[in-house]
């Protein structure tokens, strides 16, 4: 069982990713990205990422296998996103998951993105420890979990946000502050030439587990208005946002760490990349004596390797298999990594 390889696909959204993993480590991983044709539209066009998904699939998983030297007969298992995400982006992946687990005759598993996320540290680091709090923080979900085993527990949610995601506030501000898509790298580069303390941004909701944005984005959005016919001060606007937004995050996963006793914290999806929200979390982690884990940048954005560890969790804890009629549920709600019960006799007590 422990040396199955595990082939995941990621199409969520306008990456799409294939990695292959064996038991934990990563031997194969490759990303293609539609960003540059959504570039121009400010946005994410479903359309256009579902047909880059189409052209990319194919050429994604043979780099992937090449990278790991291996051969599409050497796959054991495959593992695909079936949500969240855009319908017809997803619609591609579990499609060609579906067409080679089928001519493999190999089962294949439905994974929720965000277990995917979480399961990236595990690609670049150890095992999860049992407990972790796990801090979620992507284009679409802001969450503060407390993991034990994520293949096997239902998922608890101890904060999550009550309106936007920390990285729509950045891709939003963004568009306000005339910064190109995708705006949480623009704003992280743009912030480098900035002040953090120019402009004193909202942290909302304190002494809560949720997360609220809106504030946020209309106080940067307030902010630039002020500023009709004069200059806009771009790198100390996108400094001072980063600054709040790293700030309410970093502050709130550590104190829940500290009221549940919890020694690890693990920040994933792509806002954990910023490196604003990175550098924080160390600093206040070391101080309050708690182990900080953080996927490199590569794989804190969307790729296929986390779902392959996903899967890879899946094949080891003996979770039963999707049927092969498995569709997407673009607004899937996280509760378990994987949309389908595990083998009778195999779940935790
Ligand atoms: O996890 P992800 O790749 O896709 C989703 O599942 O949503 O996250 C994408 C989000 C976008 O909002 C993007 O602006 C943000 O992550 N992001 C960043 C950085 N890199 C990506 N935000 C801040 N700083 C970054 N360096
Ligand atoms: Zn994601």
């Amino acid at each position: 069982m422990g040396s199955t390889i595990v082939l995941g696909i990621e199409s969520s959204c306008d990456e799409t990713g294939a990695g292959l993993v064996r038991d934990g480590p990563l031997p194969g991983h490759a990303v293609a990205s539609s960003m540059d044709e959504h570039a121009r539209y400010g946005g994410v066009v479903p359309e256009i990422a579902a047909r880059a998904h189409a052209h990319s699939v194919h050429p994604v998983i043979r780099r992937a296998l090449d990278e790991a030297g291996l051969r599409l007969s050497d796959i054991g298992a495959v593992a695909v996103t079936t949500g969240p995400g855009l319908s017809g982006a997803l619609q591609v992946g579990l499609a060609g998951a579906k067409g080679i687990a089928c001519a493999l005759g190999v089962p294949l598993y439905g994974v929720h993105h965000l277990a995917g996320h979480v399961a990236a540290d595990t690609l670049e680091h150890a095992p999860l420890p049992d407990p972790c709090m796990v801090l979620i923080v992507s284009g679409g979900h802001t969450s503060l979990l407390p993991v034990r085993d994520l293949a096997r527990d239902p998922i608890v949610h101890l904060g999550d946000t009550l309106d936007g995601a920390a990285g729509e506030c950045f891709d939003k501000v963004a568009r306000v502050f005339g910064l190109p898509y995708p705006g949480g790298t623009a704003i992280d580069r743009a912030a480098r030439a900035g002040d953090p303390h120019a402009i004193p941004f909202p942290r909302p909701l304190p002494g809560s587990y949720d997360f609220s944005f809106s504030g946020l984005k209309t106080a940067a959005a307030r902010w630039a208005e002020g500023h009709v016919g004069r200059e806009l001060p771009v790198a100390d606007g996108a400094a001072s946002l980063q600054e709040a937004v790293a700030d309410v995050l970093t502050r709130k996963a550590v104190a829940a760490c500290r009221a549940y006793g919890v020694g690890t914290l693990v920040v994933v999806g792509g806002v954990a990349a910023n490196s604003r929200v990175r550098s924080p979390a160390e600093e206040r982690c070391r101080s309050a004596g708690i182990e900080r884990r953080v996927p490199p940048p590569r794989l804190c954005t969307d790729n296929g390797a986390m779902i392959a560890a996903v899967g890879d969790l899946l094949v080891r804890a003996g979770a039963e298999p999707a049927p092969l009629d498995v569709s997407i549920d673009p607004s899937a709600p996280l509760e378990h990594a994987a949309p389908h019960p595990l083998a009778a006799g195999t779940v935790a007590a």
